[in-house]
């Protein structure tokens, strides 16, 4: 079946989730990161990532802006930063992380095509306006989906289920990009074409699916449609 529709995770697929601790450590105003903001960055997506998980399994939903202060404030903690300021500013950039470079061309390019586009993302509905319209691409995406409408975390399939529901397509259709391995696993288990985009060289997640194409960045998107 010819794709007629690409799905994009965000946070860490369009948007570069090490971006805030990146650019926060950078400010003279955040000495106390200076030595150890790649630890802040790496240990807060972990956390924030393994709530996630553990809280679609226990039934424990809340939204992700409450998983991403969670894991700020464990990876805060173990890696000794107490400034309330440094924590205010990291929250702050969250709402505003660079998109990788090649993304608005890329998506722009499967505009051209006819292609339907669209985000679905762990994160709230607010967070991800914030997100997109910082990067600019809100007028090359179809639709932005929330986990929010199911109240559950990705892998669960019925966060899947919201492309078929919105787009009225069947699920070979889709091509589902995601850099998060797990969730490009996900995906294919639920019957999407996948493409895990592996940016840092990581080994392929040892789950119960594995994604069709892998890739070192977004820009061939396009010639996979
Ligand atoms: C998301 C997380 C998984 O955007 O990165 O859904």
């Amino acid at each position: 079946m010819p794709i007629t529709t690409v799905v994009f995770d965000a946070y860490g697929t369009l948007f570069d989730v090490n971006a805030a601790a990146m650019q926060a450590a950078k400010d003279p105003a955040h000495p106390d990161l200076a030595d150890v903001w790649p630890a802040v960055a790496r240990d807060w997506r972990l956390k924030q990532l393994q709530y996630t998980w553990l809280r679609a399994v226990a039934g424990q939903h809340c939204d992700f802006w409450k998983v991403t202060k969670d894991g700020l404030d464990w990876a805060l903690e173990a890696n000794g930063v107490t400034a309330t300021a440094t924590r205010v500013r990291l929250l702050e950039l969250y709402w505003k992380l660079a998109a990788y470079a090649e993304v608005p061309a890329m998506l722009q390019a499967l505009k051209t095509q006819g292609k339907a586009t669209a985000i679905l993302s762990n994160g709230s509905p607010d967070m991800l306006n914030g997100a997109v319209s910082s990067a600019g691409i809100g007028d090359v995406l179809d639709v932005v989906l929330s986990v929010e409408d199911v109240g559950v975390f990705k892998p669960h399939e019925r966060v899947y289920d919201l492309v078929g529901a919105h787009f009225g397509c069947t699920k070979d259709e889709v091509l589902f990009v995601s850099s998060n391995g797990w969730d490009a696993a996900g995906a294919a288990g639920y019957g999407f074409q996948t493409a895990w985009v592996n940016r840092v060289g990581e080994p392929v997640d040892r789950l119960y699916a594995k994604p069709h194409h892998v890739l070192s960045d977004l820009t061939t998107i396009p010639e996979f449609t």
